[in-house]
């Protein structure tokens, strides 16, 4: 299979731009004890604004080049494996983020699930992904067709559909330049009171 990654790797970040670390420590609910886990994390683009918000930073991707970039930043982690497979024991990470790349994973259900399955009770897994109910994002959905990428975009609707089939409570936190943020909170049934 063809990483496209490959090519994009050395000017990602260049291109892409730095994220608002504000937008995600409120969004993910920052600072947190426990371990973050960037999922697609590529560069580290994103989780490189987090290490001092957290025990530690993961990066996990399929593309080797792309987790070459985060040896450039502080306080990452780099682990080469599929969203559809993560090396991990089940309730390991406090938070956990996917931005930009769900539309990439093979079996995006999957991937969500084993998300699910790695993050903590109490924990919380944000979802960035383009907002295809808009006529921009349709058109690059379309180039990456044409371009054999092999992406497939859902609506923030179906996304909190698959965080509510994987166990987690969804909410779509906000629409905004062209783009959508979908949370999934596990629940901890210890601190839940009786009755609830
Ligand atoms: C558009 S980039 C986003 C990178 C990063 N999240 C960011 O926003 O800077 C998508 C990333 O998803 C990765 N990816 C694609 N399929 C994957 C899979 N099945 N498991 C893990 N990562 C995958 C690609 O290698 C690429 O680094």
């Amino acid at each position: 299979m063809i990483d496209h990654f490959r090519f994009m790797a050395p000017l990602y970040d260049a291109v892409l731009g730095r994220p608002g670390v504000d937008w995600w420590k409120k969004v993910l609910r920052l600072p947190v004890s426990g371990w973050v886990l960037d999922v697609g994390g590529g560069t580290g683009r994103v989780s490189a604004a987090l290490p001092d918000l957290a025990a530690g930073v993961a990066v996990c991707d399929v593309s080797r080049p792309m987790l070459a970039r985060t040896q450039y930043k502080n306080g990452i982690r780099p682990i080469q494996a599929p969203a559809e497979a993560l090396p991990f024991p089940d309730a390991v990470f406090h938070r956990a983020l996917v931005v930009d790349a769900l539309h990439h994973f093979r079996d995006q259900r999957r991937a969500i699930s084993e998300l699910a399955r790695v993050l903590a009770p109490g924990g919380r897994l944000v979802v960035e992904e383009p907002d295809i109910g808009l006529v921009v994002v349709r058109a690059v959905a379309l180039m990456e067709r044409l371009a054999l990428m092999g992406s497939r975009f859902h609506p923030p609707e179906t996304i909190a559909g698959m965080m509510a089939a994987a166990g987690l409570r969804p909410r779509i936190e906000r629409r905004a330049q062209f783009r959508a943020w979908i949370s999934g909170d596990k629940d901890d049934v210890n601190s839940l009171s009786d009755g609830e």
